[in-house]
């Protein structure tokens, strides 16, 4: 089934679903078919501006009326658990903007009721989406980059309204990126002030590494370097991918190419919207397997709150 036949509404019309989702949304080519806001008059001019059917403030009875595939939801994370689970006890798949809810142990629920159902679940992991990591992802995987024993994470991303809680909001992406690339976590630790983390990390496997999270600094940055015995890979500002072998001086470089359509489209593309929207239609349409579930994110928040549980040094 195409894209265009998965009927969609969507919830929550804030800056990033204006700025970033719907105009992704509409490049995947899903049928948006209705738009839900509380705020009668945010839903009314986003249906109006992304051409959808129906603009809805109650989200029940939009699932209730409007007979569609898949409900997408971008707002505070009490919404996110609320919408998916009525929209997946009325048999539509999900996707939800992360965190998917306020606690792991709901975002669990929620990646357990979809199981259950046979519906897609999927949480806006976009980290794991994105051109450079995806491309780092496959250079570390190689059997000629060897396995990797060390990393360093850097997260500085800005301040965003509403973002009460960085960790839950912001490190959930990076610290996700991270399991994602290098397996579960053996042992952590956290050293927290203000907004500001090292999080020391062994993984299962063997590596051993940093995330330096820094909330709302006045210099956005995210650097992602992966070592082994045999090379060393480094991910700049998901825009590039820098390789270096061990006994060379040689360095392969790699960017990550804009869209011919640019401007809006190539935000999403780069920061990695547009691949896990096209992901999801998949697997609405067809079926295809989920990397970013629900479920995944669950388990990052899981290690969050582990984090501030028993890992504060
Ligand atoms: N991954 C990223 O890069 C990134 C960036 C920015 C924001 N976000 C996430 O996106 C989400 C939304 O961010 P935002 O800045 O757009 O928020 P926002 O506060 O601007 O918008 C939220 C919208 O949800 C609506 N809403 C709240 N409860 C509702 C309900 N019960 N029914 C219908 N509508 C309801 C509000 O009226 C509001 O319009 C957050 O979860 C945030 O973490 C992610």
């Amino acid at each position: 089934m195409p894209a265009s036949d998965v009927r969609v509404g969507f919830i929550g019309c804030g800056e990033h679903a204006v700025e970033v989702l719907l105009p992704a949304v509409q490049q995947v080519g899903l049928d948006l078919a209705a738009i839900c806001d509380l705020d009668k008059r945010r839903a009314q001019r986003a249906t109006r501006r992304f051409g959808a059917f129906r603009a809805y403030q109650d989200l029940q009875r939009m699932i209730d009326e409007m007979d569609l595939d898949a409900v997408l939801v971008c707002g505070p994370p009490e919404l996110h658990a609320e919408a998916a689970t009525v929209a997946l006890h009325h048999g539509c798949h999900v996707w939800t903007e992360a965190p998917p809810a306020p606690t792991a142990a709901e975002a669990e629920r929620i990646g357990e009721l979809a199981r259950e159902r046979g519906l897609v679940a999927q949480a806006g992991l976009m980290m794991r989406f994105a051109p450079a990591y995806r491309r780092l992802r496959a250079t570390i995987a190689d059997e000629a980059f060897g396995a990797p024993v060390a990393f360093e994470a850097i997260y500085w991303p800005p301040a965003l309204p509403g973002h009460d809680e960085p960790l839950l909001f912001d490190a959930l992406h990076i610290l996700d990126l991270v399991r994602w690339l290098l397996g579960e976590v053996a042992e952590c630790s956290m050293a927290l002030e203000d907004e500001r983390a090292a999080i020391s990390l062994r993984m299962l496997d063997g590596a051993t590494g940093v995330v330096s999270f820094l909330w709302g600094g006045p210099w956005p940055r995210e650097m992602v370097t992966v070592g082994s015995d045999a090379a060393v890979a480094t991910a700049v500002d998901r825009a590039s991918l820098t390789v270096r072998r061990r006994g060379s001086d040689e360095m392969t470089v790699w960017r990550a190419e804009a869209l011919a359509a640019g401007g809006q489209s190539d935000t999403a593309h780069l920061r990695g919207y547009l691949s896990a929207l096209v992901q999801f239609a998949a697997g609405v349409a067809d079926d295809a397997p989920q990397e970013a579930t629900i479920s995944a994110a669950a388990a990052t928040m899981h290690l969050i709150e582990r984090l501030h549980r028993d890992g504060e040094v």
